[in-house]
């Protein structure tokens, strides 16, 4: 394989690729995004990328699991049920986060990735997709999956870790996989499986604390949801969840909810 594509992303291509509002924009034709998130252990992840979520360009956020009360309590907009099956339409699935890894969070999974639509693909479901027989699942399927691991979930994956060549260890797994992945760090790389990579430049330090992570699949399932392309919505939210933790930095110690209110005037900045 020759040199691949390298793209470092740049405000301009988060302006253009930002799905911009017109007059005509209902709630349904902004896309309808839904998250199959947390737990009853973890209803803080639920929480945070649905918040992640309602920050994105979706006109509506439906929520899906058993943090159902947690998610309405903090965000009264977002629409609840218990199950994915009961979830009703969406145009893009965000699973896994603080989900566990149980018989409950498998059939979930199997319900997002039954869904003809984009899925992103985060944490507990990256663990299952290694746990389980799933990964053949994915090979097959015919709308886009983004995965964003860590590095430890990068390794738990591919079998090894990625070493120092970031770009080409994403590039590896996104063509073992078929899916876009978001290889997450210091600067976040995205790849396909065609070969083309970019480079976040906005990361910071500051986003190393317990949840920005969710966070980040949540706006990138809005993005998906409203008809951005796959590899264009993984480099957004990366570009833009980056400086809001820099603008989140500005007021002291970071939080993840500090990086879900960044959010929105990072984003009001864009237009
Ligand atoms: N520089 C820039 N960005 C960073 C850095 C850094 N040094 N460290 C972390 N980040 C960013 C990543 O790029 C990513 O967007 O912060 C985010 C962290 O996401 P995750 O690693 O998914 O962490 P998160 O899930 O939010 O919280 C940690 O994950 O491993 C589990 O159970 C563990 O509770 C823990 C949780
Ligand atoms: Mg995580």
């Amino acid at each position: 394989r020759g040199t691949p594509a390298l793209h470092v992303v740049e405000r301009s291509d988060v302006v253009d690729w930002w799905p911009a509002l017109g007059p005509a924009s209902e709630k349904y034709t902004r896309g309808v995004v839904g998250v199959a998130t947390g737990s009853r252990t973890y209803p803080g992840a639920a929480v945070l990328s649905v918040g992640g979520a309602l920050a994105g360009p979706t006109g509506l956020v439906r929520y899906a699991g058993s943090a159902r009360d947690e998610v309405v309590r903090q965000h009264p907009s977002v629409i609840a049920t218990g199950r994915v099956a009961d979830a009703g339409r969406v145009q893009a699935w965000v699973c896994g986060s603080g989900l566990g890894t149980g018989e409950e969070a498998v059939g979930e999974l199997r319900a997002v990735l039954s869904a003809p639509v984009p899925v992103v693909l985060d944490a507990d479901a990256l663990t299952l997709l290694v746990d389980g027989s799933m990964a053949d699942r994915l090979r097959t399927r015919d709308a886009p999956i983004v995965v964003t691991p860590h590095d430890r979930e990068y390794a738990r994956l591919c079998g090894e870790e990625p070493g120092a060549d970031r770009v080409a260890a994403t590039l590896r797994l996104a063509a073992w996989m078929n899916a876009v992945v978001l290889l997450k760090g210091d600067r976040t790389v995205v790849g396909t499986p065609a070969g083309r990579a970019y480079v976040n430049p906005t990361g910071t330090p500051a986003l190393a604390t317990g949840g920005t992570g969710d966070v980040l699949a949540g706006l990138l399932g809005s993005l998906l949801a409203a008809g951005v392309r796959a590899d264009r919505a993984a480099a957004t939210a990366a570009y833009l969840h980056g400086l809001a933790g820099r603008e989140a930095a500005r007021g002291g110690p970071v939080t993840a909810p500090d990086v879900v209110t960044a959010l929105r005037p990072v984003i009001a900045r864009l237009t």
